[in-house]
C-alpha cells in the first residue's frame, strides 16, 4: 500500500516521534512509504505552491495516511495546525477524502487525548475512515513490550485499512449558526476596576463578530482596557521544540515574544484571550502563542491571574476545546472566570451576556474566590510533577521552581 507519513514535529528528523515511524517501516518494510515534515517546513509549504501542490498529490495517490506528532500544550503542534488550516485554504480536502489514517503521538501523557481527538475530528470533517491512533509516552520505544505494543497496533491497523472494513466516526460535523453580531449602541454596564486589564486577541478585520464582541466588552468598562492583536506582535514563529529553555528559561528566539510576556502578560491582573474558532481549534495564531510559552516550562508562572475567554463559533459543539481551555486555566493556575461565546441568535441577547460577563468579573476579583480544581488540574499537577521529577537533571527550572514552591506533594 502506498502509505503517507506526516510529521508535525518541528524537529524533523531528530523528532522522537518520528522514532516510531522509523521503526514501523523498519519492522513492516513491505509497503511504498513517503514521509513528509510539515513541522519543519511549514513556511516552504505556506509559500512555496508548487510544493504544497506536490505534497497534495502524493497525499491523494495514497491509501493511508499517518499523523506522526508530538503533543503540544493540549493539542497539536502550531505548524502542524496551520498545516491544516492550509488544505482548508487551498481547497484541498478532496485528497484526503476516504483514506485510512491514524495518528502516533510522543509526550508525557499529559492531555495526549485531547490532541488526538482535535486530529481525529479533523479527519473525520474530511471524511477519511479515522481509526483512533497511538498515543506513547516519549520512552516507550526504549521498552521491549511497548515496542511489542506498537507493532500490534500498527498490524491492527493495516490489517482494517487493507480490507477497507467499514469505521464510524466519533465526531458530528460542526453547525455554525451565521449570525452577525451587531453591538447595541448603548450599554448599560459601567464597571471601574482598580486591576490592569490586558486583552489579547488575533481578530483580523474580517473577524466581524469577534471585533464587536471586543469592542462592547471593552465599553463595559469604565477603565481602559490594553487590547493586545498578536498579528503586530514580532513573533518569528512556532516552538521548534529544541529543549534550550529547559535549562535557564530562556527562548533561543529572539522576537517580540518575552517582551510581550513580561510586560504585558505578567503585568495584567486579568487576561483575557479573544478569538475566532477555526476548524476545531482556534487559530494557528493562538497556538503559536500557546506554543511558545513553553520557555515557562511546566511552572504556572501566571498564577496571580484570573483568565477568561471570549470566542466566536460553535464551541457549545467542541467539548474537546472546552476542555483544552479549562485545562490550561487550571494546570497555569490562573483561575478560569468564563468563556463567552456568540452562539445567539440575536444580538441584544449577546450584549446581555458581555455585559454580565464583565459583572462577574468584577464581582470576582471582589470576593477574589476560585473554582476548585477537578481531574484536570488535579491529575495533571500530578503527571508534571512526577515528569519534572524523573526529569531534573534536564527540566533544571522547572525543578528549582517546584522544589521552592513546594510542589514535589508526593504520598509518604
Ligand atoms: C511547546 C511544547 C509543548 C508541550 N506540551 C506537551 C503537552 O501538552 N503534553 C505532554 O504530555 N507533553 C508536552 N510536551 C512534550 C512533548 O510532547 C514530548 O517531548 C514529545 O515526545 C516530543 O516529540 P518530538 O521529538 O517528536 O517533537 C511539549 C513540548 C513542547 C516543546
Amino acid at each position: 500500500m502506498n502509505i503517507t507519513i506526516i510529521h508535525g514535529s518541528p524537529k524533523g528528523n531528530n523528532s522522537i516521534t518520528k522514532k516510531h515511524t522509523d521503526y514501523l517501516i523498519e519492522c513492516i518494510p513491505n509497503h511504498n512509504y513517503t514521509e513528509f515534515y510539515v513541522g519543519k517546513e511549514i513556511k516552504k509549504l505556506e509559500n512555496d505552491a508548487s510544493y504544497f501542490n506536490a505534497m497534495i498529490k502524493t497525499i491523494h495517490e495514497s491509501d493511508i495516511i499517518i499523523w506522526s506528532f508530538p503533543v503540544y500544550y493540549y493539542m497539536v503542534p502550531s505548524q502542524l495546525k496551520r498545516f491544516v488550516e492550509l488544505v482548508y485554504k487551498k481547497n484541498c480536502v478532496y485528497a484526503f477524502k476516504g483514506k485510512y489514517s491514524t495518528s502516533i503521538s510522543t509526550s508525557g501523557n499529559f492531555f495526549d487525548h485531547a490532541a488526538h481527538n482535535y486530529m481525529n475530528a479533523v479527519c473525520n470533517d474530511w471524511d477519511m475512515n479515522y481509526i483512533e491512533g497511538f498515543p506513547a509516552e516519549m520512552l516507550d520505544l526504549l521498552k521491549e513490550e511497548k515496542r511489542n505494543n506498537f507493532m500490534g497496533f500498527m498490524e491492527y491497523f493495516l490489517y482494517i485499512s487493507e480490507k477497507k472494513l467499514p469505521i464510524s466516526k466519533s465526531f458530528a460535523p460542526l453547525l455554525s449558526n451565521n449570525f452577525n453580531y451587531i453591538p447595541e449602541p448603548q450599554i448599560n454596564t459601567k464597571i471601574v476596576l482598580d486591576k490592569k486589564i490586558v486583552l489579547l486577541t488575533d481578530a483580523t478585520p474580517y473577524d466581524l463578530n469577534i471585533n464587536n464582541m471586543i469592542k462592547t466588552f471593552n465599553s463595559c468598562f469604565g477603565n481602559i482596557i490594553d487590547v493586545i492583536n498578536l498579528h503586530t506582535v514580532n513573533i518569528k514563529g512556532g516552538c521548534l521544540g529544541c529543549g534550550h529553555c529547559l535549562s535557564d528559561g530562556k527562548c533561543v528566539y529572539k522576537d517580540g515574544f518575552e517582551a510581550l510576556f513580561y510586560e504585558k502578560i505578567n503585568t495584567a491582573d486579568v487576561l483575557i484571550f479573544a478569538g475566532t474558532m477555526k476548524d476545531r481549534y482556534l487559530s494557528a495564531t493562538w497556538k503559536t502563542f500557546f506554543d511558545r510559552n513553553f520557555f515557562n516550562g511546566h511552572r504556572p508562572v501566571l498564577n496571580d491571574k484570573y483568565l477568561g475567554f471570549i470566542i466566536s463559533g460553535p464551541l457549545k459543539q467542541n467539548s474537546n476545546l472546552r476542555q483544552i481551555l479549562e485545562g490550561t486555566c487550571q494546570i497555569w493556575k490562573t483561575p478560569i472566570l468564563d468563556i463567552i461565546t456568540d452562539e445567539f441568535n440575536n444580538s441584544y441577547e449577546l450584549t446581555k451576556e458581555i455585559e454580565a460577563f464583565a459583572e462577574k468579573i468584577s464581582k470576582t476579583l471582589e470576593i477574589n474566590w476560585q473554582r476548585s480544581d477537578s481531574f484536570l488540574g488535579v491529575g495533571g499537577h500530578k503527571v508534571f510533577r512526577d515528569l519534572v521529577f524523573s526529569k531534573k537533571s534536564i527540566m533544571k527550572a522547572d525543578h528549582e521552581y517546584y522544589k521552592s514552591h513546594e510542589y514535589y506533594d508526593f504520598p509518604h
